[in-house]
C-alpha cells in the first residue's frame, strides 16, 4: 500500500478537473477517471463526486455505485504502512519487543490499523539492513536500528508531516 501525501480539497479538485479534461473525448470513461483520481490523488475524495458525475451525464449515485463495487477504490487516504521486519537477525536484535510495543503504540494489531487509521502494522521478513537490525520499513523508507524510543519519533514525525 503507497502512501500519498494528502492533497487539500483545493488541489485534489485541480487535480480531479484535470484528469476528467484528459478523457473528456473518450466514450465510457468512468472507470479509467476513477482509476486516474485515485492515482493521483491517492483516494476518490467524497467532494470530487459531483464533478465526475457531472462531466459524465451520470448521477451521483451511480458514481457511488461504481465506487463502493470495486473493492480497489479508497475513499478516504490510506493509512501509512509500518513493515516491522521479524525474520532471524531482526529477532536476534529485538524486533519482537519492538514489534510489541509498536503493538501497544499505535493501538492495533499486527495487520490492523491504528485507531486514527493513519498507520496500518505489518510483518517483513528481512530488507537486507540485518546488519543495521532491528529495521522497518514506513511505506518504502528502510528504518536500522531501530529502538521504543526511535519508533515513537517516527510515528510522531510523521503524523507531523502528514
Ligand atoms: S533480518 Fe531484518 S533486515 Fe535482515
Amino acid at each position: 500500500m503507497i502512501a500519498v501525501a494528502s492533497l487539500s480539497p483545493a488541489d485534489a479538485l485541480a487535480t480531479v478537473l484535470t484528469v476528467l479534461e484528459r478523457w473528456a473525448d473518450e466514450p465510457g470513461p468512468l472507470l479509467p477517471i476513477l482509476h486516474d483520481v485515485q492515482e493521483a490523488v491517492g483516494y476518490i475524495p467524497a467532494h470530487v463526486v459531483p464533478n465526475i458525475a457531472d462531466a459524465l451525464n451520470l448521477s451521483r449515485a451511480e458514481v457511488h455505485g461504481v465506487i463502493s463495487y470495486y473493492h480497489h477504490f479508497r475513499t478516504e487516504p490510506a493509512a501509512r504502512v509500518i513493515q516491522i521486519c521479524r525474520a532471524e537477525s531482526c529477532q536476534a536484535m529485538g524486533s519482537e519487543a519492538l514489534l510489541a510495543h509498536a503493538r501497544q503504540h499505535l493501538g492495533c494489531a499486527l495487520h490492523g490499523t491504528s485507531k486514527d487509521g493513519a498507520f496500518t502494522l505489518e510483518p517483513i521478513y528481512c530488507l537486507g539492513l540485518c546488519a543495521s537490525s532491528p529495521a522497518l520499513m514506513l511505506d518504502d523508507e528502510p528504518h536500522a536500528r531501530m529502538t521504543p524510543e526511535r519508533f515513537d519519533a517516527l510515528v510522531a514525525q510523521t503524523r507531523r508531516v502528514t
